[in-house]
């Protein structure tokens, strides 16, 4: 049966406001934004101030509010109202990846301990609905792999840089100041933020909940000319990408670069756009393409989700309580374009096989494979000198 939803909303940036926005122009969710909880007395706000608190004790002790939608930017903080929140007997929606992915087994408990919701389909890839695909569709073991363009805003350095030939520098501050990436980027360009939604999403796929420390995770804050040059000459792109995968009865999780050809399935995924390749056992690749990012696009995931909770819907976890989950693996070769600048650089890395090697005086690199295993704490992965990128495409997300 719908409930009427009384919303204590956390948050009045991009995505707050966005969602606001959404609320003034559709009538069919059935719900009220009671009161709006800020950080900043003094930022001007679109608002009139009688909406605004900057006390979150005014929404998390109101009775009237029943649910909480929180939207704010950091994780601890998010942590600490959203645990209140639940032991209250508020449902909340949240889009906030880091804290979700940091704290997941941990919102798991708390929904069924207090017998409420935790609904953030907008924490992984913003508009497209990728949580509630893999919880409802595929329910069952069926699903094989899933991989793909994860982080809105190295999507759009990335294709400014492919695309413009323009520079990293100059394209990261356009993304700043666009709103796409964060004034630190690390989250972004480091990969981490396509990580942590990659732990949601593995959780929902395979039942398997993984410590977001233990993913191999690499960015492209070291791409320079040299790579976009190499990228250029055969006809690639570079997308980062964030796969997880069962190889061999086991779960690889993984984030990096990807070289791509034209049949590659999520070629065309450009800018602040997402792209996710699902593969069932029987049903073939499936494709999801969205916007990753942006007011509109994030506010209207949070949206649905609040919609849904009208009609009290909950996440079941069903793969998270199957006894034959797989366990996870390194052990697995993939195929690296490696740019270095010294031989040491890879001296320490064991290759399978080495199958080309260029050095000029300005440029080095070789392709080659190596197991994953064989790259995890190498001194490598934090030499800005360098630059790691896969060269094979699964043929799984080929046209
Ligand atoms: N932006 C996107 O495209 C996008 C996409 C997917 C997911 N997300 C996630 O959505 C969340 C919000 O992102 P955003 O881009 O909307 O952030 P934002 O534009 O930086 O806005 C953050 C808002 O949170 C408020 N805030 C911060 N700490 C607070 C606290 N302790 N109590 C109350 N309010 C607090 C800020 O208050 P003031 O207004 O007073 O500064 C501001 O209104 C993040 O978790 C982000 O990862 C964002």
């Amino acid at each position: 049966m719908e409930r009427k939803l009384k919303i204590g909303l956390f948050g009045f940036g991009c995505v707050g406001q966005g969602l606001h926005d959404i609320f003034t122009k559709t009538d069919s969710i059935n719900a009220e934004i009671v009161k709006i909880c800020v950080k900043d007395k003094a930022k001007k706000r679109s608002l009139p101030m009688d909406y605004f608190t900057f006390e979150k004790e005014d929404l998390l002790n109101d009775p009237e509010v029943n649910t909480i939608v929180e939207v704010i930017d950091t994780a601890d903080e998010a942590f600490e109202i959203v645990k209140t929140a639940m032991e209250g007997g508020k449902s909340v929606v949240t889009a906030n990846k880091k804290m979700v992915a940091e704290n997941f087994k941990e919102l798991v408990d708390l929904q069924l301990k207090h017998n409420v919701s935790l609904l953030y389909e907008a924490s992984s890839c913003a508009s497209i609905p990728v949580i509630r695909n893999l919880e409802e569709y595929y329910d069952n073991d069926m699903l094989t792999a899933f991989e793909g363009i994860f982080n809105g805003s190295s999507n759009y350095i990335l294709s400014k840089m492919v695309n413009e030939g323009k520079g990293y520098d100059e394209v990261l501050k356009q993304a700043q100041e666009i709103g796409y990436a964060e004034s630190d980027p690390t989250l972004d360009v480091g990969g981490h933020d396509a990580k942590y939604k990659l732990c949601i999403l593995t959780a929902h796929a395979f039942g398997v909940y993984v410590d977001p420390e233990e993913i191999f995770t690499y960015g492209i804050q070291t791409i320079n000319d040299h790579d976009l040059k190499f990228a250029m000459e055969k006809r690639l792109k570079i997308k980062l990408f964030a796969s997880s995968q069962i190889i061999n009865g086991k779960l690889a999780t993984w984030v990096m670069p990807q070289f791509c050809d034209d049949r590659f399935k999520l070629y065309n995924v450009e800018n602040e756009y997402n792209g996710v390749v699902l593969e069932g056992a029987f049903s073939d690749a499936q494709q999801l393409i969205g916007k990753g990012a942006g007011s509109h696009a994030t506010g209207s995931a949070v949206a649905s989700d609040i919609s849904a909770l009208a009609y009290n819907y909950r996440y079941e976890y069903k793969k998270l309580q199957r006894p034959n989950r797989p366990e996870r693996t390194n052990d697995f070769i993939i195929e690296v374009y490696i740019r270095y600048e010294n031989k040491e650089d890879i001296s320490d890395l064991k290759f399978e096989s080495v199958d080309q090697v260029y050095e000029s005086s300005t440029f080095k690199y070789l392709v080659g494979k190596i197991k994953l295993s064989s790259l995890v704490n190498q001194t490598i992965l934090s030499n800005p000198n360098c630059f790691i990128a896969q060269t094979e495409v699964p043929a799984r997300v080929l046209n």
